[in-house]
């Protein structure tokens, strides 16, 4: 596991280098942030790892081509062609593979740690934070441009939000950006 570990790392932190997406600050926050919850809640740690590294992995690529929408299949492509290399068991492997499938929610998760992963991911804009992280690096588009992306990206994930830990963490912040969020459109 810990040869997949660093091989879903590099592959997170190249595709930041080559597209500039996921910023490596939420690469980091929701690996950090994954791996927290992971501990507190008695899910495996090394699988929410992988999957939060991993889950869009391609999205930089995605966006280059104009296919947005297929970013969660094109990660799956990539994760599956590292996965065929590793030596990791069948069991493991299936895990991971939902990590990315579902994290952007789903109606019965597969397992805990996919839950996870997708809750992790909404830390990327609903807490301060990773919306600061998009604030000050998401930089190619107009300020209005970027206010309005930021508006969508909070609602998206606010909804996305199932773990009542991550509930209770997030309402408090996800209050404040949208204060922020109107005076901004005001
Ligand atoms: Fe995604």
């Amino acid at each position: 596991m810990k040869n997949f570990l660093t091989q879903a790392e590099k592959l997170a932190y190249n595709e930041f280098e080559r597209t500039g997406m996921p910023l490596k600050q939420h690469i980091d926050l929701a690996c950090e942030t994954g791996k927290r919850l992971a501990k507190e809640l008695g899910a495996n740690v090394d699988i929410v790892e992988a999957g939060t590294l991993l889950m869009d992995c391609l999205i930089g690529q995605a966006i280059q081509e104009r296919k947005l929408e297929k970013h969660i299949e094109m990660s799956l492509a990539k994760v599956n062609e590292l996965l065929k290399k590793s030596k990791l068991s069948d069991k493991q492997k299936e895990n991971i593979r939902h990590c990315i499938t579902e994290h952007h929610g789903s109606d019965k998760f597969y397992s805990l740690e996919s839950e996870i992963c997708c809750n992790a991911d909404c830390y990327r804009f609903i807490s301060i934070k990773g919306f600061s992280y998009a604030m000050r690096y998401l930089r190619e588009m107009s300020f209005d441009d970027l206010v309005n992306l930021l508006e969508k990206k909070v609602n998206e994930k606010w909804g996305l939000v199932s773990l009542d830990v991550c509930k209770h963490e997030l309402s408090g912040q996800h209050e404040i950006l949208e204060k922020m969020l109107g005076e901004l459109k005001s």
